[in-house]
């Protein structure tokens, strides 16, 4: 199939392209300023701004298949403002699906996110949810993933956690107790993959996470010792940390504000994990500790 992976260029895109690749698919990476030599040989780049219309409607003529990746971190405070989330992931996604519909693309595939909700509690989970409800809309045949957090080689959220627990003491909100349920980019990119080659997937919203429940301490143990350190974790109060982060929220250039807080206190798990759609079980998705080659911290 001819496909084109809005926001290839990025974390999971570069997996997802080289994925497809592999399995025969003619593929192409949209992004505002794709570097070709961060993609895998074969595939091809287009350049667009997916909240500029008229800068990337043309990237669409002619494939079977559109992703929409593009991606604004809901790790930091956007430096153009919250707002940036509606913008980029709301926004966006109504462009590519209004120039998949202009081209006569049959297939969109949408990445949202764990917990994706229109009347959520930060503006990247409202953002998500929005676009979501666009892209159910639609005329065109659609699936939306929505994963846990993603790591693998070029993951945010690894080097997220080192920076905000430096070696041997480390104070994080409510000691790190918020659950996250990491799922490795390649076993990602390979549902996602397998999404578009069969109809079954058509009309699904699929809630995906990784084979085990981890608390952010505990990711930030694992990720300390595979580097030959340990980290103890000193727990600031939740109400702490939210007098710090919605007083960092007036203070432009500060890295995280009030919606990074509210982040921090929602479990970002699945209970309904539906890996089994693509004849998955757990045992069968790499661990955070296996990709560090760890072994698993004791509970936090
Ligand atoms: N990584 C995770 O842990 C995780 C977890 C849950 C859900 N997700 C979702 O998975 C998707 C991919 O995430 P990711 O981690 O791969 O993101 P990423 O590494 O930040 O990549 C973002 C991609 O979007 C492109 N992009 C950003 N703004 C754009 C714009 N205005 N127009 C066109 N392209 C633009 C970037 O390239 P340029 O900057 O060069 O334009 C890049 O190719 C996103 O929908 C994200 O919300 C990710």
């Amino acid at each position: 199939m001819n496909v084109l992976v809005a926001g290839g260029t990025g974390f999971v895109g570069q997996h997802l392209c080289r994925e497809l690749a592999d399995r025969g698919h003619s593929v192409t990476a949209l992004a505002r300023d794709p570097d070709p030599t961060d993609l895998p040989a074969g595939v091809d780049t287009a350049m667009g701004d997916v909240t500029a219309y008229d800068s990337m409607e043309a990237a669409f003529e002619g494939r079977d298949v559109v992703y929409n990746l593009v991606a604004l971190s809901p790790l930091f405070k956007p430096s153009g403002g919250d707002e940036m989330h509606d913008r980029i992931h709301r926004g966006g996604t109504e462009n590519c699906l209004r120039a998949a519909a202009e081209h006569g693309v049959d297939r969109f595939v949408q990445m949202s996110a764990l917990g994706a909700d229109p009347d959520g509690d930060t503006h990247y989970i409202r953002a998500k949810g929005r676009a979501e409800e666009l892209v159910r809309e639609t005329d065109q045949d659609w699936t939306i993933f929505r994963p846990s957090v993603v790591f693998g080689e070029g993951s945010e959220f690894l080097s997220f956690t080192r920076k905000l627990t430096p070696p041997v003491l480390a104070p994080l909100p409510g000691g790190g107790k918020t659950k996250f349920q990491p799922i490795h980019v390649d076993d990602l990119a390979g549902m996602l993959a397998d999404s578009i080659e069969d109809d079954a997937h058509t009309g699904e919203t699929y809630e995906i996470g990784g084979p085990d429940v981890l608390r952010l301490a505990d990711v930030a143990k694992l990720a300390r010792k595979a580097e030959g350190h340990s980290v103890r974790i000193v727990s600031i109060p939740m109400g702490l940390a939210k007098v710090g982060l919605t007083v960092a929220d007036a203070i432009p250039g500060a890295p995280m504000g009030s919606d990074q807080y509210r982040s921090l206190q929602v479990e970002n798990t699945t209970s309904t994990n539906d890996i089994d759609a693509f004849g998955l079980e757990p045992g069968e998705l790499t661990t955070l500790a296996d990709y560090l080659g760890v072994s698993s911290p004791p509970r936090s």
